[in-house]
């Protein structure tokens, strides 16, 4: 079998067992149930998001190399919202502190691994908590902001780009990849309608329609500079994309 379709068939099976435990912990309620799932989740989103860092590296330094070109005297402040298991650490430049901020408290040990592989970047803090609230973290102490494929999931982007705009430090930049919403009237836009609310159900609350650029240019931003495009992932549902950088 290709080393492929083993991952495939591993993510599939990975899928299969999350659907059983959302199902009892949504039917029992249980916490221990909830943190089985959020466990059996971080494994999941670990493994899907190693691949699709690999797949968008060529999208990820173009957005991010841009980090290292701000010229400020070290420690560089970056928050990164739903961190996940760390894949960005790699695009950070050498001296940036980095605050993680996560709902889901599984990703720790991956997030070690990551810092062990690339000890250019500090963790500042690990805060398990959603990105609507990051009450955690002061006003104005961040330098930059980033985001890659979390907008999809949060419930309230309008709470998370003003909290973003809190934090953020006068200037402060605000760096996002998405995957969004195809264009309306598509084929591919009717589908990702169709599917959305079993996706949420079977992707830890993944949306596959959302276009985060309508609220994101009412937010309060000086400067929103972005594009939408079609990535290189094979699954045409979560092909169409959304980049760029959003300035304080
Ligand atoms: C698909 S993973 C992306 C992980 C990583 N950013 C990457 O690009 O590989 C989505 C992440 O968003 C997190 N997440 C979900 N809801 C969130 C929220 N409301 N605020 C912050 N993070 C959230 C999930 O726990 C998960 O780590």
């Amino acid at each position: 079998m290709a080393a492929e379709d083993v991952v495939a068939k591993k993510y599939a099976s990975g899928i299969l067992v999350g659907i059983i435990i959302i199902y009892l912990a949504k039917k029992y309620g249980k916490q221990y149930l909830i943190n089985l799932y959020r466990l059996v989740y971080a494994w999941i989103l670990n493994r899907f998001g190693n691949r699709y860092s690999k797949l968008m590296k060529k999208f990820k330094e173009e957005l991010l190399s841009d980090i290292g070109n701000i010229v400020k005297t070290e420690p560089l402040e970056i928050l990164e919202i739903g961190a996940g298991g760390g894949q960005n650490f790699k695009f950070f430049p050498r001296g940036s502190h980095v605050t993680c901020v996560d709902p889901n408290p599984f990703f720790d040990e991956y997030l070690k691994k990551n810092l062990d592989i690339f000890p250019h970047v500090k963790l500042n803090k690990f805060i398990v908590a959603p990105a609507e609230d990051m009450s955690q973290v002061p006003d104005e102490s961040i330098d930059i902001v980033v985001c890659t494929l979390v907008l999809c999931s949060v419930d309230n982007q309008a709470k998370v780009f003003s909290e973003i705009l809190r934090i953020l430090k006068k200037g402060g930049k605000f760096y996002y990849l998405e995957h969004v919403a195809a264009a309306r009237n598509t084929w591919i836009r009717k589908l990702q309608d169709f599917l959305s609310g079993i996706w949420w159900f079977i992707s830890d609350g993944c949306t596959l329609n959302q276009e985060p650029w309508i609220i994101l240019e009412k937010s309060g931003f000086s400067k929103n500079d972005h594009k939408q495009f079609y990535s290189p992932i094979k699954m045409k549902l979560l092909a169409p994309h959304f980049m760029g950088c959003s300035t304080k």
